[in-house]
């Protein structure tokens, strides 16, 4: 366990994306991923489609990276996989196809928590220096929105939550609502960039502590396009710009507000953003204008391990691996899955 350098092949399968990467230590050698263009049409993630699309693209996945990371399958050291939280079906085609590789070649197994794969994507090689322990973290995706302190790669403390729906669903319902296509995150955040952020007042919730909802901003968006259409039909489609800044606005508003208030309470040099919704325009540049005033230093993923990668589970395996934590072949897939807090 003591050699210097790992190479861990990573499966990453919990929603609709079949992804796999090859990792050197912290350096990625290959990430492929496929995406599943089928849920489009139904404007959301069918779990039964997912699970049959990554059926058939695993082993195409799989075999691509395995051949641009340039490694030989007996270099390869360990085998990682999503264990959860996710779509149950999805998680279980990447965790049997894990399995039986780390069975057919002979090495270990570690299974990730998808969500502490999204924080410990921030230690990737890459441009940017990493944060230090212990730091304060934002993980927003389509699924979960979580303050999180993490003290080591292995203890994470769920600090704030949301308590109802996520920012990622909220950006996604709302695009729904506006006829955008699927994921509607990035659509609203395209959208937004020519529109005023003032032009429409969405509700603001007001939860105690550090915990969110998003509940109720939805229903207020649902309202005020339902009025909005009613009373000036042909108007949406050149008010969209308008609508889109003015979501992405309170949204990114109410992160930001929560995080400001986690700084008080929690003394972090470094704040991490993390999950699909950090590839968003205006809350990475809000997240940084708070390090800026706080005076901490601000970590985004570069986006291509923001949204859902195999290499941010790779990653995670690394830590694990380090510590000698490994799974048996036996190890279930878990829907819901809670962060660690292994200690290191
Ligand atoms: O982390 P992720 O890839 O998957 C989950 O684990 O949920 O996050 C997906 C979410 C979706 O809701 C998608 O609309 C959102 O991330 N997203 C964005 C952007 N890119 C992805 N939301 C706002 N702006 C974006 N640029
Ligand atoms: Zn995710």
């Amino acid at each position: 366990m003591n050699k210097d350098t790992i190479h861990i092949l990573a499966i990453e399968s919990s929603c609709d994306d079949t992804s796999a990467a090859v990792l050197s230590n912290h350096r990625v050698l290959s990430l492929v991923n496929a995406s599943q263009e089928v849920h489009r049409e139904f404007g959301g993630v069918v779990p039964e489609l997912a699970s049959r699309s990554h059926q058939k693209n695993m082993m195409p996945t799989v075999h691509l990276a395995l051949e641009r990371s340039g490694l030989n399958r007996s270099e390869i050291d360990a085998v990682a996989f999503t264990r959860g939280p996710g779509l149950l079906g999805s998680l279980l085609v990447g965790t049997h196809f894990a399995k039986s590789m780390a069975w057919a070649l002979n090495r270990p197994l570690i299974g990730v928590n998808h969500m502490e794969g999204h924080i410990l994507a921030h230690f990737i090689e890459g441009k940017g220096v990493p944060p230090e322990f212990p730091f304060l973290n934002l993980t927003v995706s389509g699924g979960h929105t979580q303050l999180v302190w993490v003290t080591d790669p292995l203890s994470f403390q769920v600090i704030g939550e949301t308590l109802d729906d996520a920012a990622g669903e909220t950006f996604d319902k709302a695009a729904k609502l506006l006829h955008l296509p699927y994921p509607g995150g990035p659509e609203i955040d395209r959208l937004a960039r020519e529109g005023n952020p003032k032009s429409f007042d969405f509700a603001r919730p007001h939860i105690p502590e550090l915990d969110f909802s998003f509940s109720g901003l939805k229903t207020s968006i649902r309202y005020t396009l339902e009025a909005f259409e009613r009373e000036h039909p042909d108007k949406l489609r050149e008010s969209l710009p308008d609508i889109c800044a003015s979501i992405q606005h309170r949204i990114v508003s109410i992160l930001i507000d929560k995080m400001n208030r986690a700084l008080d309470r929690y003394p972090a040099r470094d704040i991490t953003l993390s999950g699909g919704v950090s590839a968003n325009s205006g809350l990475r540049a809000a997240f940084e204008k708070l390090a800026e005033n706080r005076g901490v230093r601000a970590h985004i993923p570069p986006f291509a391990y923001c949204t859902d990668n195999a290499a941010m589970i790779g990653m995670a395996a690394y830590f694990r691996y380090r510590a000698g934590l490994f799974d048996p072949l036996s190890t279930p897939v878990e829907a819901r899955m809670p962060l660690g807090n292994g200690g290191f």
